[in-house]
């Protein structure tokens, strides 16, 4: 296998999810291969479900030495270090991410985060491409995450799914998961989003928004019923922009 290919791996808190990918064009080369998220999302856990998955990758591509591997989470992610946990196990807080899940695999890592990885990808490789000035791309899904692109580069670790606000953590609010526990109709839902947006709109004036997760697929239900100064546009990869761009920064 070329050496422009590697592996990317995102792990949320359902679903641990791999392929190899192709960098010069932003493609899968393989199946994309699944596991769940061991039950409470521990440390020792999701290393165990994580080297399940990546034999399969590796098994899929033989011939090959080790792909360079890339493995995005959904926590701040610092020098390798994992320090924050919103939706996973408080475990995670303080540990040496990158040099664990190292150890166990025996092979180097590039350990980020889950929505930095979907922005750098979109960026590269989907609807942020060439975009100029700065791009903030949203994750909706059970938490939000968020990515800062200033002419491409990738500012990590901004968090804005925990800016307060109205008194909550916006993400408690405005994540898909609200709108699927609180059963919210998408203009119930869009009234939040559209508070939500127009704060970061106030916030950092960007240039562009891309809204991703898996419901970015039903943009057309939402997205025009915000009112923004600012376009916004659905994430083209979705699902797979974690892959895309955790194996695409493995080989920066
Ligand atoms: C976490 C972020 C993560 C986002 C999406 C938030 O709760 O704090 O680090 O990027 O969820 O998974």
């Amino acid at each position: 296998m070329a050496t422009d290919h590697a592996i990317g791996i995102d792990i949320g808190g359902t679903g641990i999810k791999g392929a190899v990918v192709d960098l010069s064009t932003g493609e899968l080369v393989t199946e994309r291969v699944k596991v769940r998220t061991p039950e409470g999302g521990r440390p020792d856990d999701i290393v165990s479900a994580t080297r399940e998955l990546l034999a399969q990758l590796d098994g899929a591509v033989s011939g090959a030495g080790p792909l360079p591997l890339g493995v995005c989470f959904p926590a701040v992610v610092k020098a390798g270090r994992t320090l924050s946990a919103a939706n996973i196990s408080r475990e995670w807080i303080g540990l040496p991410a990158e040099e664990l899940f190292e150890g166990a695999f025996g092979r180097h890592i590039h350990f980020i985060n889950d929505a930095d990885a979907a922005g750098y990808a979109e960026s590269r490789f989907g609807a942020a491409r060439d975009a100029r000035g700065l791009v903030i791309l949203t994750t909706l899904g059970t938490g939000i995450g968020s990515a800062f692109l200033y002419d491409g580069v990738l500012i990590p670790n901004t968090e804005l799914g925990h800016l307060e606000l109205d008194g909550a953590d916006a993400e408690d609010r405005a994540a898909y998961s609200a709108m699927e526990r609180e059963s919210l109709s998408w203009e119930q839902w869009a009234k939040r989003l559209q508070r939500y947006y127009r704060h970061l709109e106030f916030l950092f004036t960007p240039d562009l928004f891309v809204v991703g997760g898996g419901v970015s697929k039903h943009h057309e239900q939402f997205l025009p019923l915000l009112e923004l100064g600012t376009p916004i546009v659905p994430a083209v990869h979705r699902n797979n922009a974690g892959i895309l761009g955790a194996a695409a920064l493995a080989v920066l």
